[in-house]
């Protein structure tokens, strides 16, 4: 189920970067389909292990971008990036150690920090880009998912 969409209005102008995003929001969307069939253990720790991988994928893009045209908030971004990957990893950690919350929490974070992440930082660096490329070319994850929040679909926990 899209519990979460990317839209055009997400768009930070690099078909490559708006990919990553969609196949981020494709990963949330599986683990709250995970969490809400109550499985906690296999498909989860897979989950984790996904989101974990991808996420240094699409953050060394993202940096490497920032570099590239000489973003000069590239430093604080880069923070918030590394911030997002120690919480990741303590959460994970809480799940192999058997911490049913763990899971919860890390959806409620992701739910939050992704969409507020795009819209006030990468936004950021759109400015600065020579030529924002068209959202309309950016290729669907293998789940194709599409725009914000869809809220009749959300949990009751959410
Ligand atoms: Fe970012
Ligand atoms: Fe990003």
């Amino acid at each position: 189920m899209e519990y979460i969409r990317w839209s055009k209005e997400l768009s930070v102008g690099v078909k490559a970067l708006d990919a990553d995003h969609k196949t981020l929001i494709a990963i949330i969307n599986q683990l709250c389909d995970e969490v809400a069939r109550g499985n906690q253990d296999v498909a989860l720790g897979e989950i984790f292990s996904r989101l974990m991988t991808f996420t240094e994928t699409h953050f060394g893009r993202e940096e490497a971008l920032m570099l590239s045209i000489d973003y000069p908030d590239l430093e604080a971004h880069c923070r918030q990036h590394r911030g997002f990957v120690r919480h990741l990893e303590d959460l994970h950690g809480r799940h192999r150690d058997g911490d049913l919350f763990a899971a919860l929490e890390l959806f409620d974070f992701l739910n939050k920090w992704l969409i507020a992440h795009i819209i006030e930082c990468d936004f950021g660096y759109r400015p600065y880009l020579e030529e924002p490329e068209e959202p309309s070319q950016v290729p669907e994850p293998e789940s194709a998912l599409n725009a914000f929040l869809v809220e009749d679909g959300a949990p009751s926990w959410v």
